[in-house]
């Protein structure tokens, strides 16, 4: 039987991909959701087929995490509910391709507010009552881009290798607890993240990982009170051979994946 039956289980950026995921595989382990994004179609959509399937409770809260407030607002908002998260999953984000010069800097500063800010403020928020329990979890989304800078993907490696560290930090202070903390770090995956970040590089699907492996994967980890994982053994080797490699030659691999076709430079 799961850990998570009959717990509360908060998922951001459930409208898609992997949070979605995670919100399917979490009912069918028959605990309750608090599911959250901006796409509240989405979102209610997800809500009614997994209430019809499991006897599971479930809430949905818009919310747009590039503002400031909402996480506050989220946290509020469950209080109100009387409902105590058990597990948070901080998944909500998303990625940019390009000069990190010709991006807008308003949609960067976006991506900080999402990935970064957003996710330290909902781990602040939601801690203090786990730790006050003496149990509770968070998985942290993060990626194998958190393991180096990547070139136009600057920023969004930078968000990334920032959750990294504050996960494996966090991960360390909360053990006294009895509260876990986990980084995931997915590779290439099968969502919209791909679209969403502008990538004018078409990678097969089914040469990337399935979203429903990524939940797998983290949700294994958690029960190992591991602080990092990465989703997928090329992934993971892709990691650990890095390792062996002088830095400044990792980053111009990097630049060499990623650099878009579109860019001058490609000609
Ligand atoms: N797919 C990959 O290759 C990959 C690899 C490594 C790491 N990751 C990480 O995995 C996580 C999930 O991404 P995904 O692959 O599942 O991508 P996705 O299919 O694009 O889903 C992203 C989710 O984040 C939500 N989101 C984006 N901006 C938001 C905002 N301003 N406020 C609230 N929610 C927001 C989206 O919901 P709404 O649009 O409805 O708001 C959506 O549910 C991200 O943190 C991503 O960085 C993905």
């Amino acid at each position: 039987m799961s850990e998570w039956k009959g717990k509360n289980a908060l998922v951001t950026g459930a409208s898609y991909g992997i949070g979605e995921a995670f919100a399917r595989r979490l009912a069918s382990d028959g605990a309750n959701l608090i599911l959250t994004a901006r796409s509240l179609d989405r979102l209610d959509a997800l809500a009614n087929d997994l209430s019809a399937r499991y006897s599971v409770n479930i809430n949905v809260i818009e919310s747009d995490l590039a503002l400031p407030t909402s996480p506050d607002e989220i946290f509020r908002e469950t209080e109100a509910r009387g409902i105590d998260v058990d597990l948070l999953i901080n998944n909500a984000g998303f990625g940019a391709v390009g000069d990190f010069v010709d991006l807008p800097l308003v949609r960067q500063l976006e991506m900080i507010q999402v990935n970064v800010n957003a996710l330290v403020a909902l781990s602040h928020l939601y801690l203090q009552p786990m730790i006050e329990r003496r149990a509770g979890a968070i998985i942290q989304v993060a990626s194998t881009a958190s393991f180096q800078g990547v070139p136009y993907m600057t920023v969004y490696a930078a968000t990334k290798a920032f959750v990294l560290c504050f996960s494996e930090g966090l991960w360390i202070e909360c053990k006294e607890y009895g509260v876990r903390v986990l980084a995931l770090c997915p590779g290439p995956t099968a969502t919209q993240f791909q679209a969403v970040a502008g990538t004018s590089r078409r990678r097969n699907p089914q040469k990337m990982q399935r979203p429903e492996e990524v939940v797998e994967v983290g949700l294994k980890a958690l029960t190992e009170e591991r602080g990092v994982v990465i989703s997928g053994f090329s992934n993971r080797a892709m990691v650990t051979a890095e390792r062996f490699i002088p830095r400044s030659m990792v980053t111009q691999i990097a630049a060499k994946v990623f650099r878009p076709f579109s860019t001058g430079a490609d000609a």
